[in-house]
């Protein structure tokens, strides 16, 4: 009788202090792509933590195919069809791709378990999809990308109807995201549902059938994609019209020299890099994931050992060996990875937010608390940060707003140079606009910025001067005169021969 593969009725979730999800209905077609929208905290991951069992819902149904059901947890769902293909990714780095594609559903011959079938299945899987993977391989040497497509292939081979994809582009590379589109749409094509959560409005109206607006955890809208625009998915999504311009670039006058780097290399990662970042500077740093732009900035940060290379701040020599020194230098550095050098799970958002403020550091007191507390409490206005109180603990913020503590956190610190890696990823549309107005801010006051960035209109948008890098070498030093994203991806693309 339905022509729905998935339906939710008048879900609600609470958290202590927050009510996630507010009564919230919304409808899957078979063999359509709908796309989830809404601002960071607007409760996209909970309403899929909860088709996936891992949460419980408060009150409201569940239908799969038309018949209600209960899931208790992920394995439940995966036997109702429905399997996540997760935001972040966990993992056992030990496990065999054969294992992982088995994982609690191992098969049983004789009261053992069969490796053997399980082996011999895999490998036809993989080689149906015409990759040339040892099935006997860890996931440990799988790439982010790599990991997604076997997330996928084990979600069909166990016959999932429903995938759900949260933020699936956040972490993997611009040639990645072609395929995995093309594998989407063959999903489509198959008469498979896809839950697809992103931020980014291009993948949303390249992709999506239908499309759903969450604000503050309820239903806003849903309706085909062809009948809605982004401006107006925009404006549901924040709940008013943005009325500015996407980018607030001003012009600022450029000053001295605040950083510079000279021949910095690191076996197999990156060689002969040199790069100088100026006062009142927002410098760009693009590249290909596995270009090494990453590598670069964690080094230059103390967090790995360089093999060459000098640092200047200021025009002195320093040797930032660890972070510690890096801060007390006046460096500055927002990782891609939140889970490595990131956020501290248990602790309170404004401690996570204070935790590296600069004066504590060098003066190694309190006098400044309060002055932290009110520009925390500032940030977190500005940016639009989503959380019951700044007492909470940052294991409970969704994924953007847990970003924006981070961004929080070197803004409080008061650095003269900052190096951020991917500083708007997962973010939303609204505090990606702030975030880009605070770096203006910064930039205005003299200190000088070095972005990493795979979003390249943000690149374009943003900054003064852009280096590219490819192979772990620098391929070209834009001015604004050549920045476009064909010239950006053609050295990002070039094979790293000296330029
Ligand atoms: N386990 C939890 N404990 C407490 N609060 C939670 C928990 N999980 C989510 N929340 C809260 O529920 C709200 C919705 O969070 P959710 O992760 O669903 O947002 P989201 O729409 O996925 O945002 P983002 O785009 O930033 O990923 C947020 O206010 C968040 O802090
Ligand atoms: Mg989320």
């Amino acid at each position: 009788m339905s022509q729905t593969s998935l339906s939710v009725q008048g879900i609600s979730k609470s958290f202590p202090g927050v009510k996630a999800l507010d009564n919230v209905s919304f409808d899957v077609r078979p063999g359509s792509v709908h796309a989830l929208c809404g601002e960071n905290g607007a409760g996209k991951s909970t309403l899929m933590k909860i088709i996936n069992g891992i949460y419980q819902p408060d009150t409201g149904t569940i239908r799969v195919r038309g018949e209600e059901v209960r899931i208790k947890n992920p394995i439940e769902a995966r036997a109702h069809g429905i399997a996540m293909i997760a935001q972040e990714l966990n993992y056992v780095p030990e496990m065999t791709i054969a294992e992982s594609f088995f994982l609690g559903r191992l098969p049983m011959k004789f009261g053992r378990v069969d490796w053997r079938h399980m082996r011999t299945e895999a490998r036809r899987v993989v080689r149906d999809e015409g990759l040339d993977w040892s099935v006997n391989r860890p996931l440990s040497t799988l790439t982010v990308s790599e990991i997604q497509t076997l997330e996928i292939l084990r979600a069909v081979y166990h016959s999932a109807d429903v995938l759900i994809m949260d933020e699936p582009t956040s972490a993997i590379a611009h040639r990645e995201v072609e395929s995995l589109f093309a594998k989407i749409r063959a999903l489509r094509a198959e008469g498979k549902s896809i839950i697809y959560i992103s931020h980014k409005m291009d993948e949303v109206f390249e992709l999506a059938d239908d499309i759903s607006v969450l604000r503050d955890g309820a239903a806003v809208s849903s309706q085909p994609a062809a009948q809605i625009t982004r401006n107006q998915v925009i404006a549901q999504m924040v709940g008013r019209d943005l009325d500015h311009q996407r980018y607030p670039k001003e012009r600022i006058e450029i000053g001295e020299t605040v950083f510079k780097a000279t021949g910095l290399s690191r076996e197999h990662m990156f060689e002969d890099i040199s790069f100088e970042i100026k006062a009142g500077e927002i410098v760009g740093l693009a590249g290909l994931i596995g270009a090494g732009r990453s590598e670069v900035i964690r080094a230059v940060f103390g967090l790995d050992p360089l093999d060459t290379g000098t640092v200047e701040v200021e025009g002195r020599p320093v040797k930032l060996s660890n972070p510690k020194k890096a801060i007390a230098h006046g460096v500055a550095m927002l990782s891609e990875d939140r889970r490595l050098v990131g956020i501290i799970p248990k602790l309170s958002i404004k401690k996570n937010a204070t935790l590296a403020s600069l004066k504590r550091v060098v003066h190694g007191g309190f006098a400044h608390a309060r002055q932290e507390q009110k520009l925390v409490t500032e940030y977190f206005q500005k940016m639009n940060v989503k959380a019951p109180s700044t007492e909470t603990r940052i294991e409970s913020l969704s994924g953007g707003n847990q970003q924006k503590v981070l961004l929080a956190r070197w803004l409080i610190a008061d650095p003269k140079v900052m190096l951020l890696d991917e500083p708007t990823r997962g973010i939303d549309i609204g505090a990606k606009f702030e975030i880009y107005k605070i770096m203006t801010e910064l930039a205005r006051q003299g200190r000088g910025i070095l972005m990493i960035s795979s979003e390249l209109p943000e690149l374009i948008g943003m900054c003064d001067r852009i280096y590219v890098m490819s192979a772990g070498r620098l391929t070209a030093e834009l001015t604004p005169d050549r920045f476009s994203q064909e010239t950006i991806l053609k050295y990002a693309m070039k094979e790293a021969e000296v330029a």
